[in-house]
């Protein structure tokens, strides 16, 4: 069976196919350049550049593949959450495809597709397990008992870990999206030198919590004098001083610590044979690092993606499709884009 994923959540316009679980050709337009200045996506014109682009990303998805409109069997759209013109363009798309070539249509929750990415390497990984979903939008620790049951343990309060990550960048003055770059960065600076402490969570309660941390840190930028860096500074390391790459490094750390601990205290009382980390923060180095250090001593193997399909792309979209399109579960013509779907299925 030959899927078309198609995803346009946020800022990248993606498509992918699939055949038997196997990607035949994943294609992401990145709207990195557009939103860069603006510190953050700027939804109106993520909007406008997913109707540019979509045409295009999907006939080149097909043409890497060596696959026509009438081979596809299925398609698998982001129906939310995400931003409400953005997903409309993707989810107008697919049913306009869907329709005129007669094949069902599924719509996917996008966390389900961060959750399905990692099963592209890892199709053994072991039931039940912790499923953290860490993005720029999103911070959600799930226990999963199957691939098809499955319950949310721990969501952020506030900020999203990526967002946290993307506002500290904003601040420093080196543009959008802050993760690949304070990641870069984070390794030429000493994390010791600034202690930043955990987000306090009433006893018993399981969450996230990073707006605290990102306040702490923008008093210690402000009361040090310190000034923004330029957006360039971030591809040459020896422009920034010593104390703000010791910053950047303290703060990832104090990210990664919070990531850690909130696992950790899930793993407590629960049977878990393994942990699944998946979304944009997933490519970060550090966590790869210290989570398999720290979990691999506990005796938990712990999964990422593909560093290639932590940040949005449509493979993993058509992998949760593929799931639900198995199971005989079709959407209608009036599935609905909804920018606060929950996690139901
Ligand atoms: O999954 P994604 O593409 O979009 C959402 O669903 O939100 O994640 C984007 C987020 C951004 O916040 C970006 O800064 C972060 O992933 N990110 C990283 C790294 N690469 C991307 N964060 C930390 N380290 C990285 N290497
Ligand atoms: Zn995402």
């Amino acid at each position: 069976m030959i899927i078309l994923g198609l995803e346009s959540s946020c800022d990248d316009t993606a498509a992918a196919l699939l055949a038997e679980r196997k990607i035949l050709s994943s294609i992401v337009a990145s709207q990195e350049k557009t939103h860069h200045p603006y510190g953050g996506v700027v939804p109106e014109l993520a909007s406008r550049e997913h109707t540019e682009n979509i045409c295009f990303v999907v006939e080149q998805t097909l043409c890497e593949a060596g696959i026509d409109f009438p081979e596809i069997d299925a398609i698998a759209v982001t129906q939310g959450p995400g931003l409400m013109g953005a997903l409309l363009v993707g989810l107008c798309y697919a049913k306009g495809l869907a329709f005129s070539l007669d094949i069902p249509l599924v719509g996917v929750n996008h966390l389900q597709g961060h959750m399905a990415s990692i099963f592209f390497d890892h199709p053994q990984a072991e039931y039940p397990a912790l499923s953290l979903v860490v993005s720029g939008g999103h911070t959600s620790l799930f226990y999963m008992r199957s691939d098809s049951e499955f319950e949310e343990i721990a969501r952020t309060l506030d900020d999203a870990a990526g967002e946290a990550l993307d506002k500290m960048a904003k601040l420093l003055g080196l543009g959008y999206p802050g993760g690949p770059v304070l990641d870069r960065l984070s390794g030429e600076g000493n994390p010791e030198v600034i202690r930043f402490s955990l987000p306090k969570i009433s006893s018993g309660e399981l969450a996230f919590s990073f707006s605290g941390l990102k306040s702490a840190a923008a008093r210690v930028f402000w009361e040090a004098g310190w000034k923004p860096l330029s957006s360039e500074s971030g591809s040459d390391v020896r422009t920034i001083p010593e104390e703000i790459l010791d910053f950047i490094a303290s703060y990832q750390k104090a990210v990664v610590d919070q990531i850690l601990d909130r696992l950790q205290k899930a793993l407590e009382g629960r049977d878990v044979a393994s942990i699944h980390i998946s979304g944009g923060v997933s490519c970060n180095s550090e966590l790869r690092y210290r989570s398999q250090d720290l979990f691999q001593n506990l005796g938990v193997p712990v999964y990422f993606p593909n560093t290639s399909l932590t940040t949005d792309n449509a493979a993993m979209i058509a992998l949760a499709g593929a799931r639900r399109i198995e199971n005989n579960q079709k959407d209608s013509w009036d599935l609905k884009a909804n920018p606060n779907l929950p996690f139901y299925r």
